[in-house]
């Protein structure tokens, strides 16, 4: 039997759309270790005067998150802002009824701002629709946004922070759709409170971008109603609408597991379906952009925290939500971001869900080290190399079928030309778990060969194999496979394998 085959097209004039930096952001919420234990130790070795991590910041830095939404998730829907400013000594704490945990407030909003600022990042502010309202989304924009003068600005100034935040992007609530999510609300009546505090936020600071909660994931059963609905009451108020997707390993079916990326095409494009239905309904000429805000794999944990939050409730930070990624999640991890690409158009912002601890491709012990999980490579390349313009691959493969999904390639991929720095990544998922691909790549409208600059694998034979704190052993590698040709290059793609090929694009070419 001959070796399994795919080829990819690049063809420099078929541009999906620029990619929007934020499509690399990610998120911290208060929840588990990720806050408290993550990001902020004080007393740890490698904390700054302000409790931060510096071993964390520096692997945060490294990948260039321009985003990070804070403080949640489900956490936000029963959040006080103000218990998490002013003097440490007089914060609450107060029972976190999304994670049944304590919440000790040592970091509030002023805290995130400067750890974000460390980072090189920016906030995603969300505000708290479930417990609260408009009134309050309002407060804390004036706190974070005004320059004072007024009740809640010349609050932030008496907290020593002299100089307004300016922070752009705010989510409307979080999961609103969501039964679990503390103050869960009907499409109607969260469209309605979503449009009326929007409404209210532009008139304190109407250089903001809001984002309306759409569905928490594709299989939700008022999905795409809920979109619809929603959307009805708020489209000429907001500019994106949310997008959440988790993906779970069923059956310990590999195969089936990584052709999940089809059902986040599907769930992305049904969105935007819904978008330009109200777009023509209102006979608007406003197009709605998607912000997809909490994507990623997530199943390892769920049981052990299910049962613990049952049992033990009203820890300070315990260890929630703990995935120990195995290579084959960074595969996943490797063909979501391929998705977001291809949809470069209308998805301008993603957060990876989470950051530290909690979900997270960044982990720390407690008063030790940190190490990079086995997704923290695919995120890391993706945030790296696809800034650009992403051009739509025409990607012929052999294909495989699984439980639930036919005619799924084996190969898929993405392009993302760098027209300033005259490079050209693709990136390449082979998820053929049997078998290594003979692969090709052919270069249409470049009129000068390209030269290659690496080519770089993240492989393990083991699907299931795991970083460790001093026992990182999914890590990626150089390959010297690649041949170039007169118009692109072949090589043989690793079976089961994360790829990330650079090429440099001659002067002539661009
Ligand atoms: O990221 C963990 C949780 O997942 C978030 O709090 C919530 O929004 C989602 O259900």
């Amino acid at each position: 039997m001959s070796q399994p085959s795919a080829k990819m097209i690049v063809t420099r004039e078929n541009r999906i759309g620029d990619i929007d930096p934020r499509l690399y952001g990610s998120f911290v919420e208060h929840v588990g270790r990720a806050v408290y234990g993550g990001l902020y130790e004080p007393g740890h070795p490698e904390a700054d005067a302000c409790g931060f991590r510096n071993d964390v910041l520096a692997l945060v830095r490294a990948l260039q998150v321009p985003v990070i939404r804070y403080p949640g998730g489900n956490f936000v829907s029963g959040y006080r802002w103000e218990d998490g400013v002013g003097p440490l000594e007089q914060r609450p704490r107060r029972l976190d009824l999304a994670w049944r945990s304590v919440e000790t407030n040592a970091i509030g909003v002023n805290e995130f701002v400067r750890w974000t600022s460390l980072a090189n990042s920016q906030p995603m502010m969300a505000v708290n629709l479930g417990t609260r309202g408009l009134v309050d989304a309002c407060n804390l924009l004036e706190y974070c946004n005004l320059p004072g003068g007024t009740q809640y600005a010349d609050l932030r100034r008496s907290h020593g922070v002299s100089a307004p935040h300016g922070i752009k992007l705010w989510c409307l609530g979080n999961e609103m759709d969501g039964p679990w999510q503390v103050g869960h609300k009907t499409a109607d009546e969260y469209g309605r409170l979503a449009s009326e505090t929007a409404r209210a936020m532009r008139r304190v600071d109407d250089s903001v971008e809001l984002v309306l909660c759409g569905s928490s994931f594709s299989n939700m059963p008022t999905f795409p109603e809920w979109e619809s609905i929603t959307l009805k009451h708020a489209y000429d108020e907001v500019n994106y609408i949310s997008l959440h997707q988790y993906f779970t390993k069923q059956e310990g079916d590999s195969a089936d597991f990584l052709a999940q990326t089809v059902e986040l095409d599907r769930f992305i494009g049904t969105v935007v379906s819904a978008c330009d239905y109200i777009k023509a309904v209102r006979r608007s000429p406003k197009t709605m952009y998607l912000s997809f805000d909490e994507w990623n794999v997530w199943y390892h944990s769920n049981g052990a925290d299910d049962h613990f939050m049952r049992d033990n409730p009203w820890h300070e930070a315990p260890a929630l939500l703990e995935e120990r990624f195995t290579f084959e999640d960074a595969l996943m991890v490797g063909g979501m971001l391929i998705t977001l690409m291809r949809h470069a158009n209308r998805v301008k912002v993603a957060c990876l869900a989470q950051l530290i601890n909690a979900i997270a491709p960044i982990m720390t012990k407690t008063g030790g080290g940190c190490y990079r999980q086995t997704t923290y490579y695919p995120f890391l390349h993706a945030s790296l190399y696809g800034r650009g313009v992403s051009l739509q691959p025409t990607l012929i493969s052999d294909k495989y079928d699984s439980r639930r999904y036919t005619d799924v390639s084996f190969v898929d991929g993405a392009a993302v030309l760098d027209e300033e720095e005259r490079t050209l990544t693709l990136f390449v998922l082979n998820r053929n778990l049997e078998a290594d691909m003979n692969f090709a790549v052919e270069l249409r409208g470049f009129t000068a060969p390209p030269r290659l600059l690496s080519h770089t694998v993240l492989h393990h034979d083991d699907l299931t194999a795991t970083n460790d704190l001093d026992r990182e052993v999914v890590t990626p590698h150089l390959s010297d496979t690649a041949t170039l040709t007169q118009n692109g290059l072949s090589t043989p793609l690793k079976r089961a394998s994360w790829n990330v090929i650079r090429l440099e694009v001659s002067q002539k070419s661009i």
